[in-house]
């Protein structure tokens, strides 16, 4: 169990393994130059030498003395100082919590440089967020399939040190908050990790009743029957091709009154992508099994807005299935029907995603959504226009857009808009169906969009797609964290909070 408390007086009186400070390129930070002055100028020597430098995710451990009570001082570098902001910052101090955890360094003490409040973050309590999850986030474990489990000890204990005494309160929700988000992200995590022989769709529908078990939550994993009987022919035909049946989880947070607006967050559960008939090649195919990230951050974002009490309605819908080539499969041309009605065209199995998610927007239509925001891994497309650093964002609404954008300032996600000018509308024609589920190669994202659209029914809507961010397998990208990322969990969650507030 992890902990993170306030440290109340300088940073360099409170004990742990290593007191962490901060560095920008050239400069130290002001926790670090204090600490300085107790090293003798020593972290000023080793920026003079270029031992350090401050560059973005340079960690450098040096020996402690001169009454500094931490055993270790850690420099973090944060690069330059104009471009940090709150997704910057959470992938720094993991990638500083995960070469202290190699280090045994577990007890850690953070520094924090309240001057980035406002700057970087939006505010102090965003902040210290940030350093905190960030710095738990570290924790996540890649390897738990291992017979020998890994030997890098978790991080068991945070103190953050130098904010004001007078910040009273707000501090001690900031950290409280801070471990939840950081366990909500490892959730994510930890799903979309997991093998999809492990993790199909019945699991996940299992694992959600057990982690809703005793919250304020309802949840409802409806089974091949009820999703018969609810017409949900989209999700019933991409899950043809499979022996593991299809589930579609619906959970509740009813923090207001039942004629308040309801916010539902729709996330893509494909649980293993193979591309069904419309089949993937070989090489990478293991990566499919993150195909659920989407829905795995809903999931884990409607457990914390429970937690949090959050003050407004807020709908999950998770259509879940694997994706395979079964002798039952559909196959292309094939037509199904939508919950809604609307018949679909498939004419590419492998864009199965939007197909599916056309029965979780119609559903949560159906239960009284009054605003959609759905989340999927949905297009190779986003990840090649957008690599793993931006998610993209399509959308039919401006104020629910800035909604978004301002909860990924709190939550530390990143998401650049794409247009939906209206040519794009073509790609959704069918000669035989109300739409069809493919319409090209180019603007491949936009497409993705522009079909999941079709089943919003004009109720302000926005579209995350994360098939890029979800997940970084790209070595050389060094700055974000690699593996899964467990976005945009921490978004959602603030979002539901504006909402409340809107
Ligand atoms: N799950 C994939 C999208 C994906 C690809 C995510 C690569 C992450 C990395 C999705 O179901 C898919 O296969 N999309 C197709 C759509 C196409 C057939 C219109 C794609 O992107 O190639
Ligand atoms: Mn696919
Ligand atoms: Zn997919």
């Amino acid at each position: 169990m992890t902990v993170a408390m306030r440290g109340d007086g300088a940073p360099a009186t409170i004990g742990g393994d290593a007191l962490l400070v901060t560095a920008f390129t050239g400069e130290l930070g002001p926790a670090a130059i204090e600490v300085d002055g107790r090293l003798d100028g020593e972290l000023t020597a080793m920026l003079s030498s270029r031992e350090l430098t401050g560059s973005f995710g340079e960690v450098t451990v040096v020996n402690s003395a001169g009454g500094i009570a931490a055993r270790r001082v850690v420099v973090l570098g944060l690069g330059d100082r104009n471009l940090l902001d709150s997704f910057r910052l959470h992938n720094a101090y993991t990638l500083a919590g995960g070469v202290l955890r190699r280090r045994r360094l577990t007890r850690l003490v953070l520094a924090a440089d309240v001057s980035l409040a406002e700057t970087a973050v939006p505010d102090t309590a965003a902040l210290l967020r940030a350093m905190v999850t960030g710095a738990l986030v570290a924790n996540h474990e890649a390897g738990v399939n291992k017979s020998e489990p890994d030997t890098a000890p978790l991080i068991d204990e945070v103190v953050v040190a130098g904010v004001d005494g007078d910040a009273g309160d707000s501090v001690d929700i900031a950290l409280a908050e801070a471990v939840l988000l950081a366990e909500s992200t490892m959730r994510v995590q930890r799903w979309a990790n997991a093998p999809a022989n492990t993790l199909t769709p019945t699991q996940l529908g299992a694992d959600v009743v057990e982690l809703c078990a005793g919250t304020t939550l309802t949840v409802e994993v409806m089974d091949r029957a009820a999703l018969e009987s609810a017409g949900a022919g989209a999700l019933l035909g991409i899950a043809r091709g499979s022996d593991e049946p299809p589930v579609m989880i619906v959970v509740r947070h009813q923090g207001a009154g039942t004629d308040a607006p309801t916010l539902a967050l729709v996330g893509k559960g494909i649980t293993f992508d193979t591309g069904g008939i419309s089949i993937k090649p070989a090489l990478g195919m293991e990566s499919m099994k993150f195909d659920m990230g989407g829905g795995a951050a809903v999931l884990s974002a409607l457990h914390a807005i429970a937690a949090l009490q959050v003050p407004c309605n807020v709908l999950g819908i998770v259509p879940a299935t694997e994706n395979m080539p079964g002798g039952r499969a559909l196959k292309p041309g094939d037509v199904v029907s939508a919950i809604d009605g609307t018949t679909i065209e498939v004419v590419n199995t492998d864009a199965e995603g939007r197909v599916v998610l056309a029965d979780g927007l119609a559903l949560a239509r159906q239960l009284r959504a009054t605003h959609i925001v759905d989340v999927a891994t949905l297009t190779g497309a986003a990840l090649i226009a957008l690599g793993h650093v931006n998610a993209a964002l399509m959308s039919s609404d401006r104020a629910l857009t800035q909604l978004v954008l301002r909860a990924a300032q709190q939550g530390g996600d990143r998401f650049a808009e794409l247009p939906m000018s209206p040519e794009y509308d073509v790609c959704l024609r069918s000669e035989v169906a109300d739409v069809r589920n493919w319409g090209g190669r180019e603007a491949g994202a936009i497409n993705g969009a522009v079909f999941v659209r079709a089943f919003s029914g004009g109720l302000p809507w926005v579209h995350l797609d994360i098939a890029g961010t979800a997940w970084n397998d790209q070595a050389s990208l060094k700055d974000i964290p690699k593996g899964p990322s467990g976005a945009p969990v921490r978004t959602l969650v603030w979002l539901a909070r504006l909402f409340a507030r809107d």
